[in-house]
């Protein structure tokens, strides 16, 4: 699958994010390393605490999945600038794949290329323990 067809599934998990609260749609789609596709929205509740961001939701369905190495990761959201996935999401990316090419995408479409390394300098990780 090209960057392009992952930005665009990403965008169409955007379409089920539950979203009350903030208004802000977010669409995830993560690519596994035996080729698997996972999407994912985020989830909001009235406790806004609850939430969950679509990048971790989809990391979430493939792990539960069995899924432990991935290889590169879409964001998406209606943003003028490039949507980057948040602290906890790269915290919990950086656990299973510290390697993941992550491609933050804008309203258009439009996205830039990052490792998760570059995202997260000084991880802390199970080495650390
Ligand atoms: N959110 C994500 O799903 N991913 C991000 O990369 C940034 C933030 C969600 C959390 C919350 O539901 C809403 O966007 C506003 O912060």
């Amino acid at each position: 699958m090209t960057h392009t067809e992952l930005i665009a599934k990403a965008r169409e998990a955007m379409k089920t994010a539950y979203v009350p609260y903030s208004h802000f749609p977010v669409g995830a789609a993560l690519v596994a390393k035996d080729g698997t596709l996972y999407t994912g929205c985020n989830v909001e509740g009235a406790s806004y605490g609850n939430a969950i961001c679509a990048e971790r939701t989809a990391l979430v369905k493939a792990v539960s999945d069995g899924q432990r190495e991935f290889s590169t990761l879409a964001v998406a959201a209606n943003t003028d600038d490039f949507c980057t996935p948040c602290g906890i999401c790269r915290q919990m990316l950086y656990e299973f794949a510290p390697d993941l090419v992550v491609l933050c995408s804008d309203r258009d479409g439009n996205y830039k290329e990052y490792t998760l390394r570059e995202l997260l300098p000084g991880a802390f990780s199970a080495k650390d323990l």
